[in-house]
């Protein structure tokens, strides 16, 4: 038995728009495809304006340039994520100021942020771990009295909602990841959802390597020039084809995925009742989109034996970040506020099971392997 953590889910209309993309003589980017993509998120996301990007690390670092990040001013985020969160800011000379997380939605502590804002405070970055949303009417209220620009890491929170506003919305920016492990993907991929009107022009420059050539496309400058700095952010119209047919089939794919996920929180309901590990926790309300399932294991020991006994049995269960607080470039180039106990504990304890479309009858087989290995002792040292 082989069962992956992750296998890409294919709508079956993938190759035949790219070979449509071919045939419409456009391979470069903002072609057909890419409209129809853009169209999609700014109609399903009311954004101001949905831009593209080849992914979420890219549309993070678009946001920083937008963000006017200078060297020296601080960025608040939580430690417990991807390392991309806090690069895109590095890059651009900021300092990552790590906050610790909530210990039921494993979400930046909203409660926590304001101890971290110097006069050097810049921007927030809450992360939607999940696709559970952080709570986002405290930091936006935070955000409005500290004049801080709000960027929403909503790498898996597509399709994802916090009370019925779909996240990426919320906050000036947002920023999406269709890489491979997530929901919607197209291999490679993101999108930046700009949601303060005021950014747009900018972020089109940005995105076109500092020039105009978007208005010049539109006919509304008769030639193009190097207004800004910029970079190539521009996904190719293969990409944008791909990713259309992900987006056609995005309610099916999110509800596939969400009986899933229920699957597994009534399979290890009992288990939880027994004490032994904690299943996740989602706030009434954030609508998920079951970008994952996680367990929390009593300690580290505990993850480490499980992840082994599963693989030996065929399945492959994972665990997730490293605090950014700890990792040597953290330490270096970022600081802590406060000691960040939650982080340090639930990244010790956390372990993702397999979660895609097509799992099926595999998914019965994971549940109680999972179960056989929790309750032997012989098969798993528990205390
Ligand atoms: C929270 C978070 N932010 C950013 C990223 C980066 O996304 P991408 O691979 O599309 O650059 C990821 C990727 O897993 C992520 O989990």
């Amino acid at each position: 038995m082989n069962i992956p953590f992750n296998k890409p889910h294919l709508t079956g209309k993938e190759l035949h728009y790219v070979a449509e993309a071919h045939a419409r003589g456009q391979l470069a980017g903002d072609g057909y495809f890419t409209k129809r993509c853009s169209q999609w998120l700014e109609q399903r996301s009311v954004a101001a304006k949905a831009l593209l990007t080849h992914s979420c690390t890219a549309a993070l670092e678009m946001a920083a340039i937008l963000a006017d990040i200078q060297p020296g001013d601080e960025v608040i985020m939580p430690s417990y994520t991807f390392v991309s969160t806090a690069n895109a800011f590095v890059l651009r000379g900021g300092v990552p100021v790590f906050v610790d997380i909530r210990a039921d939605t494993l979400n930046i502590d909203e409660t926590l942020i304001e101890a971290a804002i110097t006069p050097r405070s810049r921007a927030i970055v809450p992360v939607h771990y999940a696709g559970v949303a952080c709570e986002m009417d405290s930091i936006m209220d935070i955000s409005r009295r500290h004049q801080l620009v709000v960027i929403e890491d909503a790498a898996q929170g597509v399709m994802a909602s916090y009370k019925g506003r779909p996240l990426g919305t919320i906050g000036h920016l947002g920023c999406y990841s269709f890489h491979e492990t997530k929901n919607i993907i197209s291999g490679e991929g993101g999108a930046l959802l700009i949601n303060d009107a005021t950014l747009a022009e900018r972020a089109e420059i940005i995105r076109e390597k500092g020039t105009n050539r978007s208005q010049f496309f539109r006919g509304q400058v008769d030639k193009y020039t190097w207004v800004d700095i910029g970079s190539s952010y521009l996904p190719g119209e293969i990409i944008a084809a791909f990713l259309w047919a992900q987006m056609q089939e995005a309610e099916d794919i999110t509800g596939n995925r969400l009986a899933i996920w229920e699957q597994y929180h009534a399979g290890l309901a009992g288990i939880e009742a027994e004490g032994r590990l904690r299943r996740p926790i989602v706030p009434p309300d954030c609508q998920h989109n079951a970008h994952m399932y996680y367990l929390l294991m009593r300690d580290l020991d505990d993850r480490m034996a499980f992840i082994d006994t599963m693989k030996q049995q065929g399945i492959h269960c994972v665990f997730h970040y490293t605090p950014l607080h700890s990792a040597p470039q953290g330490r270096i180039g970022g600081r802590a506020s406060g000691t960040l106990p939650v982080t340090s504990s639930l990244a010790d304890r956390l372990v993702r099971l397999p979660l895609w479309v097509g799992l099926g009858d595999m998914q019965k087989t994971i549940i109680d392997q999972a179960l056989n290995t929790l309750r032997e002792p012989a098969r798993m040292s528990l205390t």
